[in-house]
């Protein structure tokens, strides 16, 4: 199986004195759980908040802190720690520290080996929100990044000292992305996406509804992977109570009407389509106002068609990449071309519907990929975030040709 974007990637996490540094220890973690090497450098206010002892038992590597430590004297770590490391992730920065790296200054072992650095710089501030709306954090943060460290904007909401505005420490999701976008080719940037997900659910009654298996992780993954690759994303997600990543924009839909309605609003404004969702192709002719009541044994259901979104959209199409999926348990080449060919798509993804490990639910999936031009993919049993980054070679690649 291939490997997580973040596995082997060596990565220096500064951590200076804020009250969030207690939140850099699940960042440790996390970014390890992904495969990453961690070592931590604790600036002296960040070692009053957090012992370096646990930065050591979370990171399992040795934690840096005083810049003249004899103990280290020889192995010059102001210089080697940048040069040894794929990129160096300030979380959380405060005021100071920002300030020290926009004058350039280098009174400590973080601000020192920053200046000394040639690897990328990823700064995550946190901080009292009238010290971060302070005129002079602004101009530090547009000075750093003018050096070219990309900063990731810090969220809004209540904080420690009881007050509430921009300033404190973004998601931990918003930061292992920003992260996993420094080692991803961003061949997606200026790309407008739209992605469906899920299932679709049909009532019958206020408490009854048709729906089907999809659990809506193949096009999450589609939506995560897209957005890692620079992409804007706008996920239409059918019912399936899955976090959405940050930085997409949501659109919550229940039925194969409401899909159809909220995907052809949208669809003159995007670029690529990637229709993933398990939309039902039958709801019931009528929903009951009312729970429907038992009589008797039997109770046969009137079934109207929906319409098929994918179908109308190859009608429409001017220009955009059209992707379908194909569910498939039998047959599954056949059916994909027909299905590619019926619907006018540039391209579909195949896969099959009955394994365990594959289609609906599972975590991993195996595809097929056929384009309009005839080419054929088989892809290995992958992860779902995997199979999504494969599908995103493919698209590209058609978006190269001269689209
Ligand atoms: O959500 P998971 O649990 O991760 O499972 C993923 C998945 C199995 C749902 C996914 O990988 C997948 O195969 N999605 C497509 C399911 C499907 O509806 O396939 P289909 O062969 O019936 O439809 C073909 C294409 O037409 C699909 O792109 C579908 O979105 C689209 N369609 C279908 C019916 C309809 N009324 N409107 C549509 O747009």
């Amino acid at each position: 199986m291939a490997a997580h974007t973040l596995s082997g990637k060596k990565i220096l996490l500064g951590v200076c004195g804020s009250i969030a540094a207690y939140k850099a220890c699940d960042l440790t973690r996390h970014l390890r759980k992904l495969g990453a090497e961690v070592t931590v450098v604790l600036t002296s206010g960040g070692a009053r908040f957090v012992s370096p002892l646990t930065f050591a038992a979370l990171s399992a590597a040795r934690v840096y802190g005083p810049m003249f430590d004899a103990q280290d004297a020889h192995t010059i770590p102001h210089i080697n720690l940048g040069r040894d490391h794929d990129l160096i992730l300030v979380a959380p920065a405060t005021a100071q520290t920002i300030a020290r790296f926009a004058g350039g200054l280098a009174d400590d072992l973080l601000s020192t080996l920053v200046l000394a650095a040639d690897c990328p710089v990823l700064v995550c501030p946190a901080m009292n929100s009238r010290m971060f709306t302070h005129p002079a954090t602004q101009a530090n943060l547009e000075k750093i990044s003018a050096f070219g460290y990309q900063v990731v904007p810090p969220d809004s909401g209540p904080m420690a000292c009881k007050e509430e505005g921009p300033g404190r420490l973004p998601e931990l999701a918003v930061m292992v992305s920003a992260v996993e976008k420094v080692f991803t080719p961003q061949d997606l940037a200026g790309k407008r996406l739209l992605i469906t997900a899920g299932p679709t659910e049909e009532p019958l009654d206020p408490v009854r509804y048709l729906s089907n298996r999809s659990s809506g992780k193949m096009g999450y993954a589609l939506a995560r992977a897209a957005l890692r690759r620079g992409g804007q994303v706008v996920l239409v997600s059918g019912p399936c109570g899955l976090e959405p990543p940050p930085g997409l924009e949501l659109v919550s839909v229940r039925t194969a009407r409401e899909m159809y309605e909220a995907v052809l609003e949208r669809f003159a404004e995007v670029d690529i389509v990637v229709k993933c969702a398990a939309v039902s192709d039958f709801r019931p002719a009528r929903c009951a106002p009312v729970k429907l009541k038992k009589k008797g044994a039997d109770l046969f259901l009137e079934l109207a068609a929906n319409e098929d979104i994918l179908h109308t959209l190859g009608t429409r199409k001017q220009g955009q990449i059209l992707v379908g999926f194909a569910a498939e348990s039998q047959g599954h080449l056949a059916a994909g071309k027909e299905k590619l060919a019926a619907k006018n798509l540039d391209m579909i993804v195949i896969n099959d519907i009955q394994g365990e490990s594959t289609g609906f639910q599972a975590d991993t999936n195996q595809v097929t990929i056929l384009t309009r031009e005839g080419a054929v993919q088989e892809l290995p049993l992958l992860s779902k975030e995997e199979t999504a980054m494969a599908i995103f070679d493919s698209v590209v690649a058609l978006a190269g040709g001269g689209r």
